[in-house]
């Protein structure tokens, strides 16, 4: 009798596995790509140029030319006009800089990105600082980031405008969250940790960010309400290191060897998939945050549209 009492107090003690909710990017890209196409009809309907995008990608990296080939796909799908210069991978400095004087004088490109990344005897700084601010679809050039740090973002990273809108379609409030950010790049880390410190609505989180050299970097992510891990190493986040209940942002997306696929690899995230046994929201890899990268660059597109049509910064002459 008292055996089966203990069982029944052990039993009703025991916890339901949490099974976090996957939060389908896929969907609510293609919510956004319908509002982005709505927009250039009515743009172009209204007496405006059709907006264009270019994309310049130097060498033949093949997870660059599938990402390039998708924004090509998904720009002529919303209307706008589209197009790739490709560089070979020992295209030198000034011919990539020429390109990117062309494209920063053709009327029909509204905004263009230079994929990243670029073979490394490229000077990323040199070339992106060289591009238009008011093209700057990427949102990474010093006047676009400035502005974003400053708190008064002009034209904001594609990848961290993602994440907001996917926190925003599953109702969840950034205000006094503690968001931990792992990775300070320039298109996700940095950009991102700016726009949950904005004041007002998807903003007013406390955000700490860590990187490749935090020490005890679990320390920091268990106390994360909402985690994102972009640090591009494959399953990094274990679930140990994720307090129950946190919303999970994965933007980790990496080839890894898989022979057990017939092509011979996967895409792996930055967090292991048991993560969502203690997660309560999560995003997957692939169908995240990934097609929300391109959604929001098209929006961007568009942004840049406006931005020209009311004679752009003319605040920058760099
Ligand atoms: N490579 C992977 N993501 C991005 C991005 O958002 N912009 C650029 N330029 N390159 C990338």
């Amino acid at each position: 009798m008292r055996y089966a009492r203990e069982q029944l107090i052990h039993r009703s003690e025991r916890r339901a596995p949490i099974r976090a909710k996957r939060i389908d990017g896929k969907a609510v890209a293609e919510k956004v790509r319908s509002e982005v196409a709505a927009d250039v009809k009515n743009w172009i309907a209204a007496g405006n140029p059709q907006p264009g995008l270019a994309v310049v990608l130097v060498g033949d990296d093949p997870a660059s030319a599938t990402y390039v080939r998708g924004k090509e796909t998904a720009t002529i799908e919303v209307g706008m006009y589209s197009e790739t210069r490709k560089l070979p991978r020992d295209a030198s400095q000034e011919e990539l800089m020429e390109v990117v004087r062309e494209l920063n004088a053709d009327d029909r490109i509204t905004g263009f990105l230079v994929q990243l990344p670029v073979p490394g005897h490229i000077d990323v700084d040199t070339v992106m600082h060289s591009i238009d601010p008011d093209k700057d679809v990427d949102g990474i050039h010093p006047f676009n980031m400035g502005l974003l740090l400053g708190g008064t973002p002009r034209l904001s990273p594609a990848t961290p405008s993602g994440i907001l809108r996917l926190l925003a379609e599953e109702g969840v409030d950034t205000s006094g969250k503690h968001v931990v950010i792992c990775g300070r790049s320039n298109i996700v880390g940095r950009p991102l940790a700016a726009l949950l410190l904005k004041r007002g609505e998807g903003g007013d989180a406390t955000v700490t960010v860590c990187h490749s050299r935090t020490k005890d970097l679990g320390s920091f992510t268990r106390q994360a309400d909402i985690l994102v891990a972009a640090m591009g190493v494959p399953e990094l986040i274990t679930k140990d290191m994720v307090k129950p209940g946190a919303v999970v942002i994965d933007v980790g997306t990496v080839r890894v060897d898989d022979q057990s696929r017939e092509r011979g690899w996967r895409l792996a995230g930055d967090m292991e998939l048991d993560v969502r046994d203690v997660a309560s929201l999560r995003t997957p890899v692939p169908g995240g945050v990934g097609p929300m990268t391109i959604a929001m660059l098209l929006k961007n597109v568009m942004q840049a549209a406006r931005l020209a049509a009311s004679g752009g910064s003319h605040q920058w002459d760099g």
